[in-house]
């Protein structure tokens, strides 16, 4: 049986909670319901503790919460938290971190998908603030159930009435199947640059910020993986949950990689793997002497390459960052090295690709097949990569 917790705000629309605690009841899901202090001045917490046979959490302390159960324990138990009916205040709520009430609080330490709902009169639901919030969470992978366009309790017409029932529900259901599409697998997610030194201040590398990688790793976590994350130096926070390796140059990522490729059922190289690294490393500071100075390159190791050799029955999935001939350079790297996906961007395109929070890119298959995407966010597009990944892990290749 799969837990759900079910988060309800203060929205005219929160008698349809009912109908959609009853669905997830059906499909043999259990939920535990939360409430904001202001639902519960809209409709007694009574009647959702009556409709789900446990009590319902209101309050963030122990005299107002059922069981002695805490943000952090609940976090641990459920598979979905859904916001619904979700209002524009518990949204920007989300949007900036505040953790002032139980549901806020226990938004920041879920670890498992997020769904909202929202519901509100269509001035909120469209004002420029509510939107930005929206799109803020929405690059953070949390996904939203759009509302309709209809006749609104405010007695208005217009954005903002909550979606159907049905299709809150099944979005859920669809969510709860892909939040255990990947228990028992390990994946080996590489991110972020290589640095290859010429003498202990000096080095080679390139723009990577890692938040690619970082982004597959998460989206395969909340499905249900093992994650072991081989990162590059980056500036941003690892995904909760993932297991992290540090490296500084392409030969500690190699052995990182070789170490733990063994246990590892879906190898993602994301990170930007320096090709080539000094011939020679000084081990104390260069002097600045001459005029022009000339270095000697060698090439590094190819890391895909090499365990393409090795694939056996894992999944391979490599990067191509390319500048020209995108489809035709991206296919033959994917047959070279014995890939079963090679994702390729055109870095010269402004606003996406390196360091950006978008990508606009081409999944390139073996057999020459492409699925061409549109420019969208990392998140948006890491979904995108792993639900190819799972289809291919369903049909057992
Ligand atoms: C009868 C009533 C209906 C409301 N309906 C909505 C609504 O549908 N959507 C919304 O965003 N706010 C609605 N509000 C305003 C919210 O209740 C208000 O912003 C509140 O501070 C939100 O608290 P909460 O997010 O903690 O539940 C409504 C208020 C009242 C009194």
């Amino acid at each position: 049986m799969k837990k759900i917790a079910l988060g309800i705000c203060s929205s005219i629309s929160i008698y349809k909670a009912c109908e959609i605690i009853r669905s997830f009841q059906k499909e043999n899901c259990e939920v535990r319901v939360i409430m904001t202090a202001n639902a519960a001045r809209l409709i007694s917490p009574r009647l959702f503790s009556a409709l789900t046979g446990r009590r319902v959490i209101v309050g963030l302390f122990e005299d107002e919460i059922p069981d002695e159960i805490t943000h952090v324990e609940l976090a641990r138990e459920i598979s979905l938290l859904l916001v619904a009916p979700a209002t524009a205040n518990m949204i920007g709520k989300f949007a900036s971190g505040i953790a002032d009430d139980f549901l806020s609080t226990f938004h920041l330490a879920a670890k498992c998908p997020i769904l909202i709902a929202p519901a509100m009169n269509e001035a909120m639901y469209l004002h420029k603030q509510t939107q930005s919030n929206i799109k803020k969470l929405r690059e953070m992978g949390i996904r939203f159930v759009e509302p309709e366009k209809g006749y609104l309790a405010c007695k208005d017409e217009g954005w903002g009435r909550l979606a159907p029932v049905g299709k809150i529900v099944n979005m859920s259901l669809q969510l709860l199947r892909k939040s255990q599409s990947f228990v028992g697998k390990t994946f080996l997610i590489t991110a972020g640059p290589t640095r290859e030194y010429s003498d202990p201040v000096r080095y080679l590398s390139n723009p990577s910020s890692g938040k690619m990688g970082y982004e597959l790793a998460g989206e395969a976590l909340q499905r249900g993986a093992e994650v072991i994350l081989v990162s590059g130096p980056t500036h941003i926070i690892p995904p909760p949950g993932a297991r992290v390796k540090w490296v500084q140059t392409a030969e500690e990522m190699e052995r990182e990689v070789g170490r733990h490729f063994p246990k590892a059922d879906v190898l993602i190289m994301a990170a930007a793997v320096a090709d080539y690294k000094f011939s020679t490393v000084s081990s104390q500071k260069i002097k600045k002497q001459k005029k022009s100075q000339t270095i000697h390159l060698v090439q590094t190791l190819d890391i895909l390459q090499k365990f393409g050799k090795k694939k056996g029955k894992r999944i391979l999935v490599g990067f191509a960052a390319e500048t020209e001939r995108i489809k035709e350079n991206a296919l033959k790297k994917a047959i070279q090295k014995n890939l079963d996906m090679i994702v390729a961007n055109d870095i010269k395109k402004k606003g996406s690709g390196f360091g950006s929070d978008y990508n606009q890119v081409t999944l390139v298959f073996p057999d020459g097949k492409s699925i061409r995407s549109s420019k969208r966010t990392k998140s948006e597009i890491s979904a995108m990569i792993i639900d190819v990944i799972e289809e291919k892990i369903g049909k057992g290749s």
